[in-house]
């Protein structure tokens, strides 16, 4: 049913993920339940790793874009893997250190990464920090200078490709809070200012033009832009790039209006970016840089399900038919924050015909509170369990207890076993960082 086979319609006419019936994992776990399948996380790490071995033989890095699905698991999944993450916070950053992942495999992002960030990246040996201000530069290079280290540095670049996905998660156009333009002339002047700091070593630059991306004409086009500011910035000022990491942004499959990308597809882009950065490199006489590739979304989006129980059914005459199900916005922002789009399935009887179009609401005070507008399902009652597909990126890292609601758990499965990643949380987690000041009594 998905592209890498792992989910699956059993002889029970059930939902099957990781070789478990998904209205098992309900029974047993409980809803809503977070559910990942390894063996898709790991096939795609593995893609991407194989893909950069055969097109840069060997000469760069995958990371993991962990802002997509961070805990503890996912990051020994990583490091099994021998790959590389991406951190983005000082919370994402604890996540994968506490897991054992080893710190100079890690880089560290962020537009305003706060001094505690810095201080803690710097003192754990983070092997890249990915520098997008002057204030960081300045106070990196201080730290550094006063625990007598010198740290690896890249700059983020704004290319100035647009890539054709939502505006909220576009992050290379010309106004984005994101890096320094090469069209306007701040990325020199960021990169003479980095070259001047004794205690910075800049390896070279970064960019990353948005998510949720099909066009490979994109990724080439920031590749190429990136590769003739690589040979401006060497012209200009001598300095030669060791390193370009291209970010990721690859698209997933969530409903029909998606493409279907296979291993294969995936490869592809990687040997477009490969054949384009070669290619620059020998017309303007470069070197082939070592290259870092991000990607979060495409590692972890399909591996993920999640699944609720119905609750109550309302329908209004004439308008709309809801089902309402026991998760929400709280465990799935995205269709509230980019009206994004899902399948969604009754795990219980996926043979049945659908015969209407439903609206899947959340359980929070708010109208905005839907999952999905408008999805085609068969009958439907309360106690069913529903499942939505594709949500493994960018749901459980963006989850909140609004409403102090619950974030619910999250599960690991593999060929039939499960296993608790996310422990459920409880009412005392709900309260655990109150406190009732002594004047109130
Ligand atoms: N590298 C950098 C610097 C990034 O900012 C991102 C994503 C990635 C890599 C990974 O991109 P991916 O391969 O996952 O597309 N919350 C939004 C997505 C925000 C993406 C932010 N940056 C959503 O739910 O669609």
């Amino acid at each position: 049913m998905n592209q890498r086979n792992t989910l699956k319609i059993n002889d029970r006419g059930h939902l099957e993920i990781g070789g478990c019936d998904a209205v098992e994992l309900a029974e047993r776990f409980g809803t809503p339940l977070y559910v990942f399948d390894e063996a898709y996380i790991r096939l795609m790490m593995r893609t991407y790793k194989k893909a950069l071995n055969d097109c840069f033989g060997g000469n760069g890095i995958v990371l993991y874009a962990s802002k997509a699905f961070s805990c503890k698991a996912v990051y020994k999944i990583a490091a099994s893997e021998g790959i590389g993450v991406d951190v983005v916070s000082g919370g994402e950053l604890y996540t994968a250190l506490s897991s054992g992942f080893p710190a100079d495999k890690i880089y560290m992002h962020g537009n305003n990464k706060t001094p505690e960030e810095l201080e803690y990246a710097v003192s754990e040996g983070v092997g890249t920090i990915v520098v997008d201000s002057y204030l960081e530069a300045d106070r990196l290079d201080a730290l550094c200078a006063e625990k007598g280290v010198k740290q690896s540095v890249l700059i983020r670049i704004n290319p100035g490709v647009e890539a054709h996905t939502h505006a909220y998660v576009q992050t290379a156009t010309p106004d984005s809070k994101f890096g320094f333009s090469i069209a306007n002339g701040t990325a020199d002047d960021i990169t003479n200012y980095v070259l001047s700091k004794g205690n910075l070593s800049l390896k070279g630059f970064h960019c990353h033009i948005g998510s949720q991306i099909f066009e490979k004409q994109s990724f080439v086009l920031a590749a190429e832009k990136m590769m003739a500011f690589i040979a401006h910035i060497k012209n200009s000022v001598g300095f030669e790039a060791e390193t370009l990491n291209i970010g990721g942004g690859f698209g997933i499959y969530y409903t029909d209006e998606d493409p279907k990308l296979n291993e294969n597809d995936y490869a592809q882009y990687l040997k477009a970016l490969c054949d384009a950065i070669k290619q620059k490199s020998v017309e303007l006489g470069v070197k082939a840089p070592f290259i870092a590739l991000e990607p979060g979304r495409s590692i972890v989006g399909e591996a993920g399900v999640t699944l609720y129980t119905a609750g109550a059914i309302k329908s209004i005459p004439g308008l709309k038919t809801y089902i309402a199900v026991d998760g929400g916005m709280f465990d799935n922002p995205r269709y509230a924050l980019y009206q994004s789009k899902y399948t969604v399935v009754a795990a219980g009887d996926m043979n049945a015909p659908c015969t209407q179009k439903v609206t899947i609401a959340g359980k929070c005070c708010e109208s905005g509170d839907i999952i999905a507008v408008d999805v085609p399902l068969p009958e439907i009652k309360s106690g069913d369990i529903i499942a939505v597909l594709s949500t493994g990126a960018y749901n459980y890292s963006m989850a909140s207890n609004y409403n102090r609601n619950f974030i619910p758990q999250a599960v690991l499965v593999n060929d039939g076993k499960a296993d608790t990643i996310i422990k459920k949380q409880t009412y005392e987690d709900i309260v655990r960082n109150d406190v009732i000041p002594e004047r109130l009594g």
